[in-house]
């Protein structure tokens, strides 16, 4: 078993997704069953009867309660055992574990850890993404088959940009601009500008550009498992780069990822962009996002592949590879209870 972060909040599915039936769901190497009460709220448990272990998502939602679907056993939202058919005694270790669930940016979040600590950290969120001058379009849930910190590199990586996502995020312009990072408290900044450049397929098609574009990504990756691309273009010599962004087009690129277990991410993605654009608009920008992240799937799950092939190989480091190396040390210090540094 792989060793994971636990005093965070996860993202778990899209509330979207949830509601008055019982859905299994896996993180972190555990089994979840998800369901709302009737006033609402998103209830998440351990996926097993105390009994004889069933799934508890195999049973039925009564009322606010799970009956299970072997012998009837019932517990309330809160894990406790309320009936045992056939007998009036209810053993005291009839309990199942609850864990700590919040709801925010169309997503149910959920604490792993200690839940004594999870009303002390406040769960994720992009001011954007509430503001009215804004517009949040949700995508998908994307399965990858690779390890969540392999994604986690690829989302502290603007380089491969430039390679990977020809048709829709990257050029060739950007292929030699250099990449740079931050350190911060918990969280790292991995940030480069293309100046006086032809805009990506991206802009050029969404946005009315007649010339060459000043453009940045700033990838923010906030441990262990959030990432927010910023990225967007200004026509150049408008003063972007001195953070003039009158008449810019940007887009907050949202990547949640839900370390299933050691083989198995799910990217849970969604963009907020500076600009409003009717339903068919908004279909098609997420189309494309589709696109590229359909792009780093077939990658990250080829390298996950070569990876246990050749188990043994020690592959080489470059420039580019210091942000994720950082991000992969931040995260050993939270696993192991050290303060992130700054
Ligand atoms: S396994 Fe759940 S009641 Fe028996
Ligand atoms: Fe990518």
């Amino acid at each position: 078993m792989e060793t994971y972060v636990l005093d965070t909040w996860y993202p778990l599915t899209w509330s979207r997704n949830v509601g008055r039936q019982l859905s299994a769901h896996r993180i972190v190497e555990r089994d979840v069953v998800l369901y709302r009460t009737e006033a609402g709220a998103a209830v998440a448990m351990e996926d097993a009867c105390p009994h004889r272990l069933l799934p508890l998502s195999m049973g039925k939602l009564k009322g606010d309660a799970i009956e299970c679907g072997y012998h009837g056993l019932t517990f309330d939202c809160s894990g406790r055992c309320t009936r045992v058919p056939g007998q009036d005694m209810i053993p005291g270790n009839a309990v199942v574990t609850t864990y700590p669930v919040q709801e925010n940016m169309g997503l149910v979040w959920i604490w792993m850890g200690d839940p004594s600590r999870a009303g002390s950290v406040p769960v994720f969120d992009l001011p954007q993404y509430h503001d009215p001058a804004w517009s949040a379009v949700e995508g998908d849930a994307l399965r990858i088959e690779a390890n969540y910190l392999n994604l986690a590199d690829n989302l502290c990586d603007p380089a491969h940009v430039s390679f990977v996502h020809l048709s829709t995020l990257g050029n060739a312009a950007s292929e030699d601009i250099p990449v740079h990072h931050e350190e911060l408290d918990g969280r790292i900044v991995t940030w480069r500008w293309i100046i006086d450049a032809p805009a990506i397929p991206l802009f050029a098609k969404y946005g009315n550009f007649s010339g060459n574009v000043d453009r940045w990504h700033y990838y923010h990756y906030h441990a262990p498992s959030i990432a927010i691309i910023d990225f967007g273009s200004a026509a150049t010599g408008t003063g972007a780069p001195e953070g003039r962004r009158d008449n810019c087009m940007q887009i907050y690129a949202c990547h949640f990822m839900t370390p299933v277990d050691r083989n198995t991410s799910i990217d849970h993605w969604l963009h907020v962009k500076n600009f409003t654009a009717d339903a068919d608009t908004n279909a098609a920008l997420s189309a494309d996002f589709r696109v590229a992240f359909a792009e780093d799937k077939a990658i990250l799950e080829a390298i996950e592949r070569n990876e246990k092939r050749f188990a043994e190989r020690k592959t080489i480091k470059i420039a580019i590879d210091a942000a994720p190396r950082r991000m992969r040390r931040m995260v050993d210090r939270m696993i192991e209870g050290a303060p992130t540094g700054g």
